[in-house]
């Protein structure tokens, strides 16, 4: 296939960036979205200029990292990570417009690279439990009904990969916290902290400048992993309850 990429370039946070055209040739609809991108990037090496930025690790699905918006679409036309998009999404002759996750909490770094530490900042700030050291319990040792254990395994597939605050007008990632809190709240392991972990996530939340949710549901339309916006409710729901048993 033979393809016209447009991708945003930045050379850095205070950068104003801009969109710049590669024509690309080769393409094979075998390749992930990312080795499109990396032919692409030994092309631009071997000609002596700049490779573009963009972030990935696992390349698996697993890891979070690829998240890129593709022709206005976070994670492009299919419901899955970047890195396991495929070029047979694609056909001979497409333009495909490449940008970085656009959203204030998520600052760019430099070309489709952006900064996802708030997220890591509310994970820190009420994502964990409390757990004593020594060996591990038996697996039997704390029943859980399976309606709760299946609830926490799905909301704990959440890779924290953005996709939901860059697909939401509002910036929100009320998603991704919702995932966090219902993956917790299921759990027996996860009520001593249930009060204290939501109240510190919104107000953790709050602070790194998200958007609030208005019930659009972007954000679990464009979710890879398909966290439904039912977690949303949960999360709602949790604060009352805080609230609730604060006063
Ligand atoms: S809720 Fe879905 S879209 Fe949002 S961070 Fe988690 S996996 Fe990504
Ligand atoms: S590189 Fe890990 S999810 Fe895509």
């Amino acid at each position: 296939m033979k393809l016209t990429l447009k991708i945003w370039r930045q050379d850095g946070p205070a950068d104003a960036g801009r969109m710049v055209t590669y024509p690309i040739e080769g393409v094979s609809e075998e390749m992930s979205f990312l080795e499109m991108l990396d032919v692409l990037n030994e092309d631009l090496i071997a000609k002596g200029e700049e490779p573009v930025a963009f972030d990935s690790d696992c390349r698996e699905g697993i890891c979070g990292m690829c998240g890129l918006m593709i022709n206005g679409q976070a994670h492009g036309p299919e419901r899955t990570t970047t890195c396991q998009l495929h070029m047979r999404s694609f056909k001979d002759g497409d333009e495909v417009v490449i940008e970085p996750w656009r959203a204030e909490p998520f600052p760019v770094i430099r070309d489709l690279v952006v900064d996802r530490s708030s997220f890591d900042r509310i994970i820190a700030s009420g994502g964990f439990i409390s757990a004593d050291t020594g060996s591990a319990p038996d697996a039997h040792a704390t029943p859980v009904p399976k309606d709760n254990a299946d609830r926490a395994f799905m909301a704990a597939e959440c890779i924290g990969c953005g996709a939901c605050v860059a697909a939401c007008p509002n910036a929100a990632g009320m998603l991704f916290m919702g995932a966090k809190v219902t993956h917790l709240g299921e759990l027996p392991q996860g009520q001593p902290e249930r009060d204290a972990r939501v109240f510190s996530m919104v107000g953790q939340y709050e602070e790194e400048g998200f958007g609030g949710c208005t019930n659009l549901g972007e954000c679990s339309r464009a979710c890879p992993k398909g966290i439904p916006l039912n977690v949303i409710s949960q999360l709602n729901g949790d604060l009352q309850r805080a609230y609730r048993h604060r006063s």
